[in-house]
């Protein structure tokens, strides 16, 4: 089966599940999504600070699928979308395969935009700063420096993964193997993260055992539940015969994530629960891998996150125009105008039936155009989140000396936390996240310059690991608020407004979904707006 019958045989099975599903299984799938139940933004409700979701979550609106479209509906209608990435390559996709005549601008020479990925010789570029990539040439030695990981849930975006013979991989959240820091407890030492969820779990079952055993919740419990809770809790906290939480195995034993100087067999003295209890971060990252858009099973694309743009790059790129950097967006009768300048500096026009705009809102309001005045208020007062990353190439020596096998160390300090790559595993080499931060100190990391956020992050992670320093060499950042065409790293306002048509002109992105900051949102945004193009077009 070539591309275009591939294409074909897709929609005609997705049309086919359209009919044959009827209203309640679309409700299924709304509620899949999430529509009508919470808004599940980026960490949702036990997301740790600095993994924000909006405070004001856009409202519940129904979202479409593909299979709702009518075949050809866009037959001789003209479309301009703006910016190439997840957002706008959908949009493209799924128009093409509805009859439209769908081009694609792009300011940048590549398609993906936050869907991105770093490998040697590639540029980063800030609006202050340029940096090369000096990793190795190896498969395994990439940087994911915006999206990076996939809910397996977000079934829009794992199904173009399976259409696009995308090989998947697991992308671990929580390895008990991995480290929690706090400067202020402990003495500033790191616990293993196996450590922390024993004790804590073995001294919230002692006490809620203790109150049970002493009756005070007799209002509460049967003599029959005391006894199931008390057994619930033995499991629970791996408590002792009468109750108590003298440590548990479960914790691991003397020198377990160091090689060398372990002493299996011995047990390790519980952690101070008061100390736990006393710092939100050691409740926060414990929580962290529940939240519904972290849990496991989390996903990665084998390679590198932007495997996935590139296989919808290929399946579009010929309605593609790179580095055409738009410069107005206008209203014409029944129809749209974009003005932008193409890879020469030429100033190019093109007149469409349709617009459907995808450029952060961000870049966006930067832009002369003729929107409505509540669709423009919206976008000038759009709030977008700050994130930053470092990446360092090192030895393995988490795996070799730590036995660490990907997953995610925390800490208090700025760089917030440290990824163990999920993949070549028994590798020489492999590249660690050094940080991954939001908000302040996200804004903080911009306006270092590359190499003050190197030595801050040799620095701080030496606090997690001391050998750090001696290991990690070739750092390369990001600062999503200085990268050109995004100035943010995702959206945190209610869409409001921007959710319906200005005359012909629609808007999409993963700011204006239930999902802000993952890529499944930018899928969501981008059926939004087609289904509000082909209800006009509709006969
Ligand atoms: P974009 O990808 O921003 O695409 C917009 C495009 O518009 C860009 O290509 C840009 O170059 C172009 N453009 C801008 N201005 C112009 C102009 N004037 N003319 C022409 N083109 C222009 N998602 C996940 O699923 N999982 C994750 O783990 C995850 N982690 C993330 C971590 C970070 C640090 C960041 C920043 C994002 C993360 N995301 C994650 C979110 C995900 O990357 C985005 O939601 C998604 O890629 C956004 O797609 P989009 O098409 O809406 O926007
Ligand atoms: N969705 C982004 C992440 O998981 C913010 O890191």
């Amino acid at each position: 089966m070539n591309s275009t019958q591939k294409r074909i045989a897709r929609r005609d099975f997705l049309t086919s599940i359209g009919r044959a599903v009827g209203s309640s299984a679309m409700l299924k799938t709304m509620a899949a999504m999430g529509i009508g139940t919470s808004l599940a933004s980026c960490g949702s409700s036990s997301a740790a600070p600095g993994m924000p979701g909006s405070p004001n979550p856009p409202p519940a609106i129904p979202s479409p699928r593909p299979g709702d479209w009518p075949t050809n509906v866009g037959v001789g209608k003209s479309v301009v979308i703006l910016g190439g990435g997840i957002a706008g390559m959908t949009t493209a996709l799924e128009m093409t395969m509805l009859g439209y005549n769908c081009t694609i601008l792009e300011a940048t020479p590549v398609a993906g935009g936050r869907n991105r990925t770093i490998r040697a010789g590639d540029v980063i570029n800030e609006t202050d700063s340029s940096q090369t990539c000096l990793f190795d040439f190896d498969s395994d030695l990439y940087f994911n420096v915006g999206a990076a990981r996939i809910p397996h849930h977000h079934e829009f975006l794992l199904g173009y993964c399976r259409e696009f013979s995308i090989p998947l991989e697991i992308f671990t959240n929580f390895n008990s193997g991995a480290l929690m820091h706090s400067a202020t407890s402990f003495n500033g030492q790191p616990q293993t993260a196996r450590q922390v969820q024993a004790d804590t779990r073995g001294n919230i079952a002692r006490l809620l055992a203790l109150a049970v055993n002493q009756n005070a919740l007799d209002q509460e419990l049967s003599a029959n539940d005391k006894a199931n809770i008390l057994q619930m809790l033995r499991s629970f906290g791996d408590l002792s015969g009468n109750f108590d939480y003298p440590g548990s195995e479960r914790a691991g034993f003397p020198g377990q994530q160091n090689t060398g100087s372990r002493q299996r067999g011995e047990s390790l003295t519980p952690l101070q629960f008061q100390e736990i209890i006393s710092e939100t971060f050691w409740q926060q990252r414990q929580d962290f891998p529940h939240s519904l858009n972290q849990q496991s099973t989390m996903l990665q694309p084998v390679g590198g996150m932007d495997q996935i743009a590139r296989a919808f790059e290929n399946r579009i790129a010929a309605d593609i125009v790179y580095e055409a950097v738009v410069t107005e967006i206008r209203k014409i009768t029944d129809g749209a105008r974009v003005i932008y300048q193409d890879r020469v500096g030429t100033s190019m026009t093109i007149d469409v039936d349709y617009c459907i705009c995808t450029i952060p809102a961000s870049v966006l309001r930067n832009i002369p155009n003729d929107f409505a005045s509540a669709h423009q208020s919206a976008i000038n007062n759009f709030n977008y989140a700050a994130a930053g990353k470092i990446a360092f190439q090192s030895r393995r020596f988490w795996e070799q000396d730590h036995n660490i096998y990907g997953g995610i160390s925390w800490t208090t300090q700025d760089i917030t936390q440290m990824w163990y790559p999920n993949a070549g595993f028994g590798r020489a080499n492999g590249i660690v996240v050094g940080a991954y931060m939001f908000g302040s100190n996200a804004s903080n990391f911009a306006n270092q310059t590359p190499q003050q956020r190197i030595n801050s992050a040799i620095a701080q992670g030496n606090n997690l690991h001391s050998e750090y320093g001696n290991e990690v060499a070739r750092g390369i950042s990001v600062s999503w608020p200085k990268v050109p065409f995004q100035l943010g790293a995702w959206g945190t306002s209610d869409p409001g407004i921007l959710l319906t048509a200005d005359d012909n002109i629609f808007f999409a992105g993963e700011h204006l979904s239930i999902l802000q900051g993952w890529q499944e949102g930018a899928i969501l945004s981008a059926y939004h707006a087609i289904d509000l193009v082909v209800s006009r077009d509709i006969p």
